[in-house]
């Protein structure tokens, strides 16, 4: 199964995209993937077989996006937290990975007609060793791709990103590359995992859960947040044109808030 779905669109799948383009779009989407394991137990599989079809879905979303010209998307695929969960679990997810990133290098001929560039973003050293390998071998080979992005949150929280920045400005100033006085919400900003992508101008979480499970805590203070209950592996193109159409309704109360809470926009459209 491939990192990206190969299908089009049916006749009224275009025609309901066509007219959602007619709105403000979100140029930049994120999801936490929530689910797995319900799918799993509903439909009677195996767990493992749920994070599985879990995968599927973030291709064929992936697709969907492309389709609705989203150029960038953040997907919560592993958190620091999930490491508590069994051994079992935790070591059939790395397997995952590893079995997903190793099939990204055998893809590069339609990663590359889709220029998508692929990135991982977490704390990439509480992951087997071969499995960093892996990781650092499939972004090395997308990395020149910029049509569109893929930011996949692995081995990720919120407040780890942060701490790990704040970590990396007191080296800065301990070691003299930077004053005190330079640190500052924008100078925290790019030392995020996060600071080659602007934020998310939408967020969706699935599985009926209305938390945000220590998630792109920085970025998403002004993005829209989507709430549904559809667990991940049954999301549908439906749900997501439903999720963008919320998002349309909210826009003009965003374009209403003051210049100064857009304030980090300008650093990543330069
Ligand atoms: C999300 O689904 C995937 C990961 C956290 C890896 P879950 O595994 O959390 O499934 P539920 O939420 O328990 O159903
Ligand atoms: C959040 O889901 C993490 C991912 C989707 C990878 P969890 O299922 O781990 O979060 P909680 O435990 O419900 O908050
Ligand atoms: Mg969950």
């Amino acid at each position: 199964m491939s990192w990206i779905r190969e299908r089009e669109l049916s006749l009224v799948e275009r025609l309901t995209a066509n007219i959602l383009k007619a709105g403000p779009m979100p140029k930049h989407v994120a999801f936490i993937m929530d689910g797995n394991r319900r799918y799993a137990q509903k439909t009677h599989v195996e767990r493992q077989e749920g994070h599985s079809q879990g995968f599927e879905k973030l291709a064929e979303t992936l697709r969907w996006c492309l389709n609705l010209g989203i150029h960038e998307v953040t997907v919560y695929a592993f958190s620091i937290e999930n490491f508590k969960r069994s051994k079992e679990e935790v070591d059939g997810l790395m397997e995952l990975a590893r079995q997903k990133f190793s099939r990204l290098l055998t893809e590069q001929e339609n990663l590359e007609k889709h220029g998508v560039c692929i990135r991982v973003l977490g704390d990439l050293t509480l992951l087997p060793e071969d499995l960093q390998q892996v990781i650092a071998k499939a972004v090395v080979s997308t990395r020149a791709h910029n049509k569109c992005f893929l930011n996949v949150c692995f081995a990720y929280t919120s407040r780890h990103e942060i701490a790990n920045a704040v970590k990396e400005m007191a080296w800065g100033v301990e070691q003299g590359l930077i004053k005190s006085s330079d640190v500052s919400e924008v100078l925290l900003s790019e030392c995020l995992y996060s600071s080659n992508s602007p934020n998310p101008d939408l967020l969706i979480r699935t599985s009926g859960e209305v938390r945000l499970s220590d998630f792109l805590l920085w970025q998403t203070s002004y993005s829209c947040l989507v709430f549904q209950s559809v667990l991940w592996p049954e999301y549908s193109f439906w749900n997501l044109c439903e999720a963008v159409l919320q998002y349309q309704l909210s826009h003009q109360s965003l374009q209403e808030l003051p210049p100064s809470l857009h304030r980090y926009d300008h650093i990543f459209l330069t």
